[in-house]
């Protein structure tokens, strides 16, 4: 089997000179890219940066090698078409079908999936035209990541930032694994937890676990490549900020309580992937808790946290949504999911044995989906993306009918 084929489509916003870094790790994971500017594009980064980079002719117009049919072929062949940036402009031009240079032309030709990474000013991308053209896009089937909120050209801050190359790539790895599948999870909003919570002793010490956040980021990246629109609300994490995703930063179970039930109201659903601290220290200290010779410590009193999963499955904020929660255990971990499954009253439960060397911090994971119908659905031990795409393969079987 050949290198799987990439059109980058590059369109003429500042942000091109980040695409020369996506480029750069689609060449080095093994991609055939082709890359296609814009003639705006030029401006910012030229032919000649492309053509190096990719090892491939760049071309902008349909009227360079006319005899290779350039305008149907590089689309026709593509395994991944990806515009970064995509600009106000191109967006239009692409929502409306024109094809008036190489770019919109391999966008009318390519059958497989196409992702777009807008790029602009705040103004533009909120402006009914364009946002009308990106539901039209989604509508037929592209999948147009959110982009970032953070400084844009100039002095001004907002939404508007190109993700960074390396996230954008990861939305790329992602659709391509999943091959021409539709992004089944378009037009839901899914909100998820993620990390581990800490609960204050006095300024400076916390109680803490040791989730690192990476399979509620596996669930959110994921998420993404099917579509959605995804609330990430992350305790203690030190992992980038997924491309597309919105991230909410919490710290402790009283802080993300709030924040999940902030989201829920909206969420088609919620994935409760963070470890919540079931105690917090009775009280804070205000100051540093200092050890005094000749005294015993004095113990730590806790209290019980909010049940957020609980909650939020007792209280649906809305009729049809799916909760998700997950259970870590490290003995009897069937019977232990299963009551707990139950006892929280969530539509799945993803159960995993966990121990010091065990799912923390690690890349894998091993899982069983228990479902309140009764299936139980084992998950090998395997990347923390493929627990991701298994939970959301049980997630979609079970919507109500999408909204309008
Ligand atoms: N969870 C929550 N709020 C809490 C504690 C946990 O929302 N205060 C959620 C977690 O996000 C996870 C699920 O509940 O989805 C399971 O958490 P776990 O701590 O394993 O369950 P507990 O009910 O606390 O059971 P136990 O500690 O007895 O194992």
């Amino acid at each position: 089997m050949g290198k799987p084929k990439v059109v980058l489509g590059v369109s003429g916003g500042i942000a091109a000179y980040k695409a020369c870094e996506l480029l750069r790790r689609l060449t080095e994971s093994g991609h055939d890219v082709r890359v296609v500017p814009t003639a705006a594009s030029l401006n910012f980064v030229g032919e000649a940066t492309w053509a190096a980079l990719s090892g491939n002719p760049a071309s902008t117009e349909v009227w360079e090698t006319v005899h290779e049919v350039p305008h149907v072929r590089i689309g026709q062949s593509a395994d991944l078409v990806v515009v970064a940036p995509a600009t106000a402009d191109l967006l239009a031009k692409a929502a409306h079908g024109l094809a008036d240079d190489l770019l919109t032309n391999t966008l009318l030709t390519a059958r497989c999936p196409v992702v777009f990474a807008p790029a602009m000013h705040t103004e533009m991308w909120e402006h009914p035209a364009t946002q009308e053209n990106v539901a039209t896009l989604r509508r037929r089937g592209a999948l147009v990541i959110e982009p970032a909120v953070g400084r844009l050209t100039g002095k001004d801050t907002g939404k508007g930032r190109l993700p960074d190359p390396e996230e954008i790539f990861e939305v790329c790895r992602q659709v391509l694994r999943r091959g021409v599948a539709a992004p089944d999870l378009a037009g839901r909003h899914v909100v998820i937890s993620a990390g581990g919570t800490r609960e204050p002793l006095d300024p400076v010490r916390f109680l803490g676990n040791r989730s690192s956040g990476k399979q509620g980021y596996a669930l959110a990246r994921t998420a993404v490549a099917r579509g959605a629109r995804v609330t990430l609300i992350a305790a203690n994490t030190a992992l980038a900020d997924p491309a597309g995703v919105d991230v909410v930063r919490v710290g402790t179970a009283v802080q993300l309580r709030e924040a999940v039930l902030k989201a829920a109201p909206d969420a088609d659903v919620v994935v409760m992937a963070a470890a919540v601290a079931d105690f917090r220290p009775a009280e804070y200290a205000g100051g540093k808790i200092k050890k005094k010779d000749g005294e015993d410590p004095a113990p730590v009193a806790l209290v019980r946290n909010p049940d957020v999963l609980a909650e939020i499955s007792a209280d649906r904020a809305r009729e049809g949504q799916v909760v998700v929660g997950f259970a870590a255990e490290t003995d009897d971990v069937l019977d232990n999911g299963r009551a707990k499954l139950r006892r929280k009253g969530c539509d799945l439960l993803v159960v995993n044995e966990v121990g010091e060397a065990r799912t923390f911090g690690s890349e894998e994971n091993e899982a069983i989906i228990l479902s309140s119908d009764g299936s139980e659905i084992p998950v090998p031990y395997g990347p923390k993306e493929a627990l991701a795409e298994a939970i959301w393969d049980q997630v979609t079987q079970r919507y109500t009918p999408r909204r309008a």
